[in-house]
């Protein structure tokens, strides 16, 4: 490919970091595990962050945390990465999957009238979702608000950062996420300390004390190399977002039709994908890839539409249009203008 649609950041000094870490910390449960934490706490303005070894078991674990368990229900978008509903059901819980605002492709609760017993609002494509919607929701029948926020790193909503508007907040630093920590990894967030906890005994098979152990978890801690590569890429995390926010003001000036995704105006997006919705999704595609420009689609199924969802026999047709129409173009920090120009050229000789 050209013009990649992703490509791997990887620095001297992450590489630095992590060696530093490696040969003077321990490899699990070092300082540099502490420091990540405190410093993405501070990041998201909430009082607590506990790391964990991926955004699913962030998910998973904040879910037990808040005594989610059998014959629990929890309501969650179809349009999202499967993760956002496995956890559910990797509790035992039953996931409610609901529809989506066509406009956007965020959570739509507006027809929604399930009683559940908590929420899994997803801030897709790191958009923030509408959170005085999801508020309301969770008000309206006492549960508590899991943010997936794991395409989202520092989005805003209300000049609050995600991860800080629900009970626990969840992050995925997969490598293609906007913050990675050299592999896979996870981070939960919250203001309530018996949450934060309970979180941190989870993560360790359910430890009280040293030898102790008062409930069931999992081996899901973040190992300390990886906390050491987080902490130096979230000091540029602000500045690499700022440069998505570039690109995709690239992309609307030189696209024939503004088909780009709408950012929610109560909020900051930090543009995880840069999401087209048009008709002409499969043609824009192939011309893309004929010129070697990557493209993604996410996602071409909606969860319900996944093999292992169809049991359920869902439909939900808002989502299915929208999967069918929709491409995300690159959106890494190192894309150049002058390839951002020549994405938008391409896709223009389609929709011009
Ligand atoms: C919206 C969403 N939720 C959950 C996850 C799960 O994160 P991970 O891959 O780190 O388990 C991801 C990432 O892939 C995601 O994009």
């Amino acid at each position: 490919m050209k013009i990649p649609f992703f490509i791997q950041d990887f620095t001297d000094e992450m590489e630095q970091a992590a060696i530093h870490a490696l040969r003077n910390e321990s490899f699990v449960g070092g300082e540099s595990i502490i420091k990540f934490e405190e410093e993405f706490a501070e990041y998201t303005g909430t009082k607590y962050a506990v790391s964990v070894s991926s955004g699913n078991g962030a998910l998973q674990i904040s879910l037990m945390a808040l005594g989610i368990g059998d014959k629990s229900k929890v309501i969650t978008p179809t349009n999202s990465f499967i993760a956002s509903a496995n956890c559910i059901r990797m509790t035992n819980a039953e996931p409610i999957l609901t529809d989506i605002d066509l406009n956007d492709g965020s959570i739509d609760l507006s027809h929604s009238k399930n009683m559940v017993n908590a929420i899994i609002p997803v801030h897709i494509y790191g958009n923030p979702c509408n959170f005085d919607a999801v508020r309301l929701f969770s008000q309206e029948q006492n549960i508590p608000i899991i943010e997936d926020a794991c395409q989202a790193h520092g989005a805003e909503y209300k000049g609050e950062k995600v991860g800080s508007l629900g009970d626990v907040g969840c992050f995925s630093f997969y490598p293609t996420k906007n913050m990675t920590v050299g592999g896979d990894g996870g981070m939960t967030t919250t203001n309530n300390e018996e949450t934060a906890l309970k979180i941190k005994s989870i993560r360790d098979n359910g430890r009280k004390t040293k030898n102790e152990f008062d409930k069931l978890g999992f081996t899901m801690r973040l190992n300390t190399v990886n906390a050491a590569i987080g902490r130096v890429q979230l000091k540029h995390l602000d500045q690499k977002n700022a440069r998505r926010r570039e690109i995709v003001s690239i992309y609307r000036k030189n696209l024939a039709e503004d088909c780009i995704l709408p950012e929610n105006k109560d909020g900051k997006s930090v543009y995880h994908q840069i999401v087209i919705k048009h008709e002409k999704r499969d043609e824009i595609r192939q011309k893309l890839s004929d010129n070697e420009i990557g493209s993604a689609i996410y996602y071409e199924k909606p969860i319900h539409q996944q093999p292992i969802y169809q049991e359920f026999g869902y439909k939900l047709p808002n989502s299915e249009k929208f999967s069918r129409e929709i491409i995300s173009l690159p959106s890494y920090p190192k894309l150049t203008d002058e390839q951002a120009l020549e994405i938008c050229e391409c896709v223009n000789k389609v929709i011009g």
